[in-house]
């Protein structure tokens, strides 16, 4: 079995009559960074406050290193969480905000000394340690709220969207250290976020909600490639959804065009499948052992180290399809999309 630092087990939620979290069970491996990846109000939040004790579970269990924690209360369940308020104490400084966990607990002046020091280091909050939280910037009260709670080597850290008031280029050089943080601590950590791009190059795994329901948990290269919803396809990058009908012998058929599907269908079912716009082509002429789809094209975008095209097909469906590299080749008029079948990833409907 799988060292599972944080399971989740059958975990239903109840704001009221809002059913907020629905049946959600989640194993987390120790020292990953997994990512809770969803629209604003599918439920993250409320995750991340029933794993840290702040909510309480309707209904299931959350056991942490194998032991229930129901009974645990937030500061003892060696759980540290970052909000998404940040909710520094206004009347400390930077360091005493930072070192009031390790204060708590007692431990020696040098101890906290050397810890904070190396907490605000790791966060580039050197020199700051005076500061109150109303001489800082969102950004920088963001970063202390995260050394807040890196500074307590916690059993799992959870962060709340910890990056959404830095401008883009801290984030991203902020989104980098924190990995490398991260991973050299082998800290298992769960961080929530609406960005999918943020959750495609931070995670060891992500897990997709919406409405309360996990939609697919995998590493971000499948939730990328093998979207296991259409929300889930429509949610993570752009892509290019289309409605199927299933035929015998394992075929598709859009519209007229019939293809081979990527993933088993049943004749007279109802799919749909995902084009990603990097993976179709567009060509004057039908290319040979390829989906080939009349389409005319409505607009184009040049964008340096692209083309993007919008196009619409025969049925009326808009596409899109990405042409890298397209020297002075710039498609006008009526064409074919292009794409081989495997590219498109069929799934239930
Ligand atoms: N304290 C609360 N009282 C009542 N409803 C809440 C409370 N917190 C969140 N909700 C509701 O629960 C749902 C999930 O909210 P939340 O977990 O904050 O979503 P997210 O963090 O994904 O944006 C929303 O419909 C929200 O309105
Ligand atoms: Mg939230």
């Amino acid at each position: 079995m799988a060292d599972y630092v944080l399971q989740l087990k059958n975990i239903n939620k109840y704001f009221g009559k809002n059913h907020v979290i629905k049946n959600v069970d989640l194993n987390f491996e120790k020292g990953h960074f997994i990512t809770f990846l969803g629209p604003s109000g599918c439920g993250k939040t409320t995750l991340l406050r029933m794993i840290a004790g702040f909510y309480e579970p309707d209904e299931g269990e959350i056991l942490l290193n194998g032991k229930n924690i129901e009974k645990v209360p937030p500061y003892d369940r060696n759980t540290a969480m970052v909000f998404q308020e940040y909710a520094l104490f206004p009347h400390m400084n930077v360091f005493d905000n930072v070192s009031y966990g390790l204060r708590v607990k007692k431990k020696s002046k040098d101890e906290i000394e050397k810890r904070v020091k190396q907490a605000l280091a790791l966060m580039q909050l050197e020199g700051m340690e005076k500061r109150f939280p109303n001489q800082m910037s969102g950004g920088q009260q963001q970063r202390v709220a995260v050394a807040r709670a890196l500074v307590m080597n916690p059993e799992v850290l959870l962060l709340d969207e910890p990056l959404s008031n830095l401008d883009a280029k801290l984030r991203e050089s902020v989104r980098v250290e924190l990995r490398q943080i991260q991973q050299k601590m082998g800290l298992s950590t769960i961080y929530v976020t609406h960005d999918q791009s943020e959750a495609l190059s931070m995670s060891d795994a992500i897990v997709v909600l919406k409405d309360g329901i996990v939609h697919q948990v995998g590493t971000p290269q499948e939730i990328y490639f093998e979207p296991k919803t259409a929300f889930v396809a429509d949610f993570i990058g752009t892509t290019n959804l289309i409605s199927l009908k299933g035929e015998s012998g394992n075929q598709v058929a859009y519209g007229g065009t019939v293809f081979t599907s990527s993933n088993p269908v049943k004749e007279g079912s109802e799919y749909v499948a995902s084009v990603r716009p990097e993976s179709a082509g567009l060509s004057k002429n039908p290319v040979e052992n390829q989906v080939n789809l009349k389409a005319h094209i409505t607009n184009t975008m040049f964008l340096g180290e692209k083309v993007r095209y919008f196009l619409r097909d025969a049925l009326d469906k808009e596409w899109i399809v990405d042409a890298f590299d397209p020297g002075r080749t710039i498609h006008q008029g009526d064409v074919y999309v292009t794409f081989p079948a495997e590219k498109a990833w069929v799934i239930a409907k």
